[in-house]
């Protein structure tokens, strides 16, 4: 199936390397043409559901379906993390039964998979503030943190009722309650106590749907992060636009504001 990228160079994607002696996996350099983690902004759900008539709701549920299917195929191209924007602090804007909707979609789909992405040996982690959320959403959440807790195949990071924005005032607030002095405040002080420290940055960012924005989404984390946005709306985004997007990155310099080239890796080991 053809999919349109707005994008570039798709013109190398390196094979995984295999080396294995006498059953025993050898440690090897890890292929930096795939991206150890990816985040992905899940959008154009409402439009999907639009073209067939259908309410919006229809296109989150068939979004959440899509989600399960691109976990695996992205733990079997060997990512190890995985980060999606489920929902945003912005968007308590939506109409009430859309916001519902979501929140009851969620505890659904947690009934419906947790079991599956346990076996599948899927870590979900839960990123963003759980203050505003119902008891039973914080209870699901909790219950597929704890069941998942030490799986190593790929974690999956959801993003809900979170912001870019807001990540960053809640880690520069757990630093001062912590009593750090202002000069003990670096880049790598704060990155820890940021929602997302259990993961490297994101190599790659990927946006379905059609806009071209960052949607305060991972605003600290994607500084050097590869962007790659495509028309394909979410409930149509499958394993064949994943590799189309992986190969756009595999195609990508990345130099980390240096000038040599080559690849870099920013998390070796
Ligand atoms: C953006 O599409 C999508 C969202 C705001 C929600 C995405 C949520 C899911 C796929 C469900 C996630 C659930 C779990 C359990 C992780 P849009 O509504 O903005 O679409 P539009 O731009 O076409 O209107």
């Amino acid at each position: 199936m053809a999919r349109k990228l707005r994008s570039w160079r798709s013109d190398r994607l390196d094979g995984h390397d295999a080396c294995l002696l006498l059953e025993i996996r050898l440690p090897m350099k890890r292929d930096l043409s795939v991206p150890r983690h990816l985040a992905i902004v899940m959008d154009g759900n409402g439009r999907w559901a639009k073209k067939r008539y259908l309410p919006r709701f229809f296109g989150h549920k068939a979004g959440v379906d899509t989600l399960v299917k691109v976990i695996n195929g992205c733990a079997d191209r060997g990512i190890e993390f995985l980060t999606v924007f489920a929902f945003s602090s912005e968007n308590w804007k939506r109409p009430d039964d859309e916001v519902s909707g979501l929140m009851g979609l969620v505890l659904v789909a947690v009934t419906k998979y947790l079991a599956k992405l346990a076996r599948d040996g899927v870590r979900i982690v839960i990123v963003g503030d759980r203050n505003a959320v119902s008891d039973r959403l914080r209870t699901a959440w909790t219950e597929a943190e704890d069941v998942t807790r030490h799986n190593t195949r790929i974690t999956l990071s959801v993003a809900f009722n979170y912001g870019g924005r807001w990540d960053v005032v809640q880690a520069c607030r757990q630093a001062v309650a912590a009593g750090m002095a202002a000069e003990q405040i670096t880049e790598q002080s704060l990155s820890s106590y940021m929602a997302m420290r259990h993961a490297p940055d994101p190599d790659l960012f990927i946006r379905t749907g059609g806009e071209v924005r960052i949607s305060n989404f991972l605003l600290w984390q994607v500084a050097y992060s590869e962007l790659v946005f495509t028309d394909c709306l979410w409930p149509d985004f499958d394993v064949a636009a994943l590799d189309a997007a992986l190969a756009v990155y595999a195609g990508r310099e990345r130099r980390f504001g240096a000038v040599t080239s080559g690849a870099v890796d920013p998390a070796p080991g």
